[in-house]
């Protein structure tokens, strides 16, 4: 398969080869060439002789443009899904929803961008003020797995919208759906050189790093992210918006629906089998029998949950991305056992192998250790408490910021909760995932660097330029000056 698209025109690329094997099934679902660092290049180059043309386009020709490219998608709706849950196990309804998000996220974005980066002119006693926004040139794109096409797309679309070119480098755990991006925006008759694509692993994103590039939109691991973070020190006129992980906590207080609540633990930490970035990593529950109920409860539903392959019937996890992930995944929570951590229930690889394990719980109220990590998989470590100020101490004892939340009826620990939890998404008895693109996305701590992505990303992808306009240059009255 095609290792590069550069100014319209696909070909092998000439780095390491590599594959992607479906963590349900075992079977190839992407093989090829890498983009090689020179092919890299020219991509960067390429990108770049597009951009005069591209910036120098109306807004409402951009703008034609992408909502055209939105229609495509939708055309492409369950070749997108399959091509996503072939890549990293996805199950198929989710798929459909990241599809779907695909599509909405066109007029999302030319809502936010005339919001929040538009062009404003205002009276003054000389003229006019005005405010417009720049884009900045060439954009790297770099696309976690979890969300191969929603994700990047959501740094694309506003990126383009704004006058950007870019250049993306897909996940090569999840390969596939880029090409069908491709082919959407040549449907939508993007010119060509736009949107460019480079395939691999760590070397093909080095390349790009060390490209001539004016930004880098990363969503991705903490790890990663820190060293994006380290290679721009000192590069200020490199536009950096940082996606990254969390460790995040959900509050169980004592709400009248105790199956609800377990209903949402349950949901915030097992959906697209814990690999959403927003899902729940630990639940915070008060000691006594109420806790003790909701904890059997999301046991309960742990237990209940329909594992499978994308499109078996009545499903609710797929597969982890990987073996390797199901290895690690295992670790950890061996780590936290020795640690004195008590298992309520085991992750467990499954008999199918490849990728699939159970939904894990452990209460880790008397461990010795647990490390402020993300787990990215279906597992939900349990703390329990004394006190509504030391479940909400927990909460914000992480390195992280993504998302929290509270279930719970009562308004002034709401309130409390609000002002006290330290995330860019808390919510009140609703899941931790599942993002409104209404909204942005981001939080502070080792999460991202504080350049929200979602209803946001128009703020970087364009800088604001201030103007003071007198259409004739008149005579200043300064003290001193000649008359
Ligand atoms: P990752 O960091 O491993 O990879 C992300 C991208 O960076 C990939 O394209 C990868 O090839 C590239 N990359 C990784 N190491 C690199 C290196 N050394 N040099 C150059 N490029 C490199 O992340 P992932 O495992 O694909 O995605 C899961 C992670 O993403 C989780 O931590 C999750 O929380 C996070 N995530 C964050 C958000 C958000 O919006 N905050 C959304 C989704 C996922
Ligand atoms: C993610 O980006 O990983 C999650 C977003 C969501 O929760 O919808």
């Amino acid at each position: 398969m095609n290792g590069t698209y550069i100014a319209g025109v696909w070909a092998n690329g000439q780095g390491d080869w590599f594959e992607r094997i479906c963590p349900a099934t075992g079977t190839v679902n992407w093989q090829g060439n890498a983009a090689s660092a020179e092919q890299v290049n020219a991509a960067i180059d390429c990108a770049r002789q597009a951009l005069p043309a591209w910036r120098r386009l109306s807004q409402h020709d951009r703008e034609r443009i992408l909502l055209s490219y939105g229609e495509a998608i939708k055309g492409r709706r369950e070749a997108i899904a399959m091509a996503i849950s072939k890549d990293m196990g996805k199950v198929l309804w989710d798929a459909l929803g990241e599809a779907d998000a695909m599509y909405g996220k066109i007029q999302l974005s030319i809502r936010a961008l005339h919001e929040r980066a538009g062009e404003t002119v205002d009276k003054a006693a000389f003229g006019q003020t005005q405010l417009s926004h720049q884009p900045h040139g060439v954009m790297a794109v770099f696309a976690p797995f979890n969300f191969p096409g929603h994700l990047p797309n959501g740094h694309i679309v506003p990126a383009l919208l704004a006058g950007n070119t870019v250049v993306l480098k897909p996940s090569e755990l999840a390969p596939s759906v880029t090409a069908i991006m491709a082919d959407a925006f040549e449907a939508a008759g993007l010119p060509d050189g736009v949107f460019n694509i480079v395939q691999g692993g760590h070397e093909t994103g080095a390349a790009l790093l060390n490209g001539d590039i004016n930004g880098v939109l990363f969503t991705g691991s903490e790890k990663t992210g820190l060293m994006m973070h380290r290679h721009f020190a000192g590069r200020p006129d490199i536009m950096l918006a940082l996606e990254m992980g969390g460790n995040n906590p959900l509050i169980l207080w004592e709400p009248a629906d105790r199956d609800a609540a377990a209903d949402i633990a349950a949901q915030s930490a097992f959906l697209t089998t814990g690999q959403r970035c927003s899902c729940a990593r630990r639940a915070i529950i008060p000691e006594g029998r109420w806790g003790d109920a909701v904890v059997d409860g999301i046991i309960d539903r742990a237990k209940a949950l329909k594992i499978g392959q994308w499109d078996e019937e009545n499903i609710f996890m797929g597969p982890l991305v990987s073996e390797d992930a199901a290895i690690a995944a295992t670790q950890f929570q061996m780590n936290l056992s020795k640690s004195g951590g008590k298992s309520l229930r085991r992750l467990k690889r499954l008999e199918r192998g490849g990728g699939f394990v159970s939904a894990g719980i452990m209460d880790v109220t008397d461990a010795r250790y647990i490390a402020d990590e993300e787990l990215f998989g279906p597992f939900l470590q349990i703390y329990r408490v004394k006190t509504f100020e030391q479940a909400l101490h927990v909460a914000n004892d992480t390195r992280f910021g993504l998302s929290a939340g509270l279930v719970c009826d009562d308004d002034h620990y709401w309130a409390t909760a609000k002002a006290e939890l330290h995330a860019g998404i808390v919510n009140r008895n609703r899941p931790t995932a599942g993002a409104s693109g209404h909204l942005p996305f981001g939080g502070p701590g080792l999460s991202g660097n504080f350049r929200p992505g979602a209803y946001y990303a128009a703020d970087y992808s364009a800088w604001p330029q201030a103007s003071q306009i007198a259409d004739t240059a008149a005579r200043l009255t300064a003290i001193g000056f000649p008359d």
